[in-house]
């Protein structure tokens, strides 16, 4: 995954969401729950696919065509590029 528009790039082990992949490499996204509910982690994914660890991410049918994820329960199915200004940089 690579995090725009820091520039950075995150390997996401199989299992891990977008937001744990980033964590595991020193970048934290903005994030409350964890669990697909609160939405405070609503980003882009402007490249690739995602699925979900949950049935009923808290998305809208138009925001997921427009291509809006929540990555605290997204899993990358191919490389992804997610558009996230909010990230601090830890290391
Ligand atoms: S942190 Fe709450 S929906 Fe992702």
């Amino acid at each position: 995954m690579r995090i725009e528009p820091l520039g950075r790039s995150v390997s996401v082990p199989d299992g891990c969401s977008l937001l744990e992949a980033a964590l595991a490499e020193g970048l934290k996204l903005r994030s409350l729950c964890r669990n697909g509910t609160c939405r405070e982690c609503i980003a882009r994914v402007s490249e690739g696919r995602v699925s979900y660890r949950v049935e009923w991410p808290g998305l809208s049918p138009d925001e997921k065509a427009e291509g809006f994820t929540l990555p605290c329960v997204a899993l990358a199915e191919s490389d992804v590029v997610l558009l996230q200004p909010h990230v601090d940089v830890l290391r």
